[in-house]
């Protein structure tokens, strides 16, 4: 069932390029080069207030990097919170609003508290769901599918990266029907999106670099990523995943709160892991990269041909990703940051698959 793969993460990784296509056909209608929805919407994009966002780790920052999305492409405020706040926080929810839930098993406990808050208090209900038979699917008024297939590693990954595919294509029609992006503004934003899975592909020959990069990571005892806009969800989630299956403390922050304290843990010992594109935030990262270069920390940037020519630091390593439009890069970034995980966890012998503690879906409190 691995195929020829030692972990079932390790499938679901390599898995991406196809399933994140088979998930973008369901968003885009490729022929035409426009984005298209596989659902009557019950509401007028046009008319919703606010959008308001819950989940659970993983799946929560997917939904924290949409927000980047929605606000950008479609000009709609975006709320999130993860769903364990959310359900008790009693937030005033506006008239007009959609609360979106972002769910890989679709049956965790606290994201399904926050829908049935959020239906009581009159709000439009969507969904991105992984599993269409799943309770949080059976109790929205329209589901958003996944088509990432079942998720064996109790780690996300494949299902994570078909969130974030989804929810870009349902940032981009919430944009078109709000009249905040041009015809050719769509275009070129779902030709980004249909060059997602080729993009992954090449990420994945990167694996030999970052085995070598695992071996080092292995010996360390905590590990900071940094990263800004869409990239500092993916700083969490990477911290999260290397967290979950390797057992070394890792914390991710936006590159920008370095000097409001994280920065007073930079030694000789600690690597910090910088995800950083060749965007318009670039510099202002490249900045922060210099300050921990400048006592004595250890970087490991992850970044394109531009972004390793202008880094001002020579870093310990350095992931050479393809060059790619900024916006939509984080399902590919994805990649890389997930392989560290993955390699950082099976050169320590730890159990992958079943990491300790942990259950694949949480449906108790
Ligand atoms: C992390 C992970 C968890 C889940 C979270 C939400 O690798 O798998 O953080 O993302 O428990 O689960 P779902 O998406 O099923 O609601």
């Amino acid at each position: 069932e691995k195929g020829n793969h030692h972990h079932f993460m390790a499938k679901e990784i390599y898995e991406q390029p196809e399933v994140v296509g088979h998930t973008l056909t369901h968003y885009v209608d490729m022929a035409n080069g426009v984005a298209r929805l596989p659902f009557e919407t019950p509401f007028d994009w046009k008319d919703l207030s606010r959008l308001s966002v819950s989940a659970c780790g993983t799946a929560y920052y997917a939904g924290l990097t949409a927000k980047y999305w929605f606000e950008k492409l479609a000009r709609l405020p975006v709320e999130i919170d993860v769903a364990s706040e959310f359900r008790y926080r009693e937030a005033p929810l506006p008239a007009n609003g959609l609360a979106l839930f972002v769910s890989q098993s679709g049956e965790t406990a606290d994201t399904l508290a926050c829908l049935r808050y959020a239906r009581q208090e009159g709000q439009h209900i969507m969904s991105v769901v992984n599993v269409p038979t799943s309770t949080i699917a059976r109790e929205s008024d329209v589901v958003a599918p996944t088509l990432a297939g079942p998720e064996i590693g109790v780690a996300s990954t494949k299902a994570f990266t078909c969130q974030l595919t989804a929810l870009a294509g349902l940032a981009i029609a919430a944009a078109r029907a709000r009249g905040t992006l041009t015809a050719e503004q769509e275009a070129a934003y779902v030709q980004e999106l249909i060059a997602l899975p080729g993009l992954m592909a090449q990420a994945l020959t990167l694996e030999s670099e970052i085995e070598k990069l695992a071996r080092k990571l292995s010996r360390a005892r905590d590990v900071l990523y940094l990263g800004r806009g869409t990239a500092f969800p993916l700083a969490l989630e990477g911290a999260l995943k290397l967290k979950e299956i390797s057992y070394i403390h890792a914390e991710g922050y936006p590159a920008g709160e370095l000097k409001h304290g994280p920065i007073a843990l930079i030694d000789e010992d600690m690597p910090v892991i910088v995800i950083a594109p060749h965007d318009a935030l670039f510099e202002k990262t490249a900045s922060n990269m210099q300050e921990v270069a400048a006592r004595g920390g250890r970087i490991i940037l992850i970044t394109d041909a531009k972004g390793a020519a202008e880094a001002g630091v020579v870093p310990e390593a350095t992931i050479i990703m393809p060059e790619m439009d900024p916006l939509f890069a984080p399902i590919v970034y994805a990649v890389p940051i997930q392989m560290i995980a993955y390699q950082t966890a099976v050169f320590m012998g730890k159990d992958v698959d079943q990491p300790r503690n942990l259950a694949k879906s949480v449906t108790v409190e």
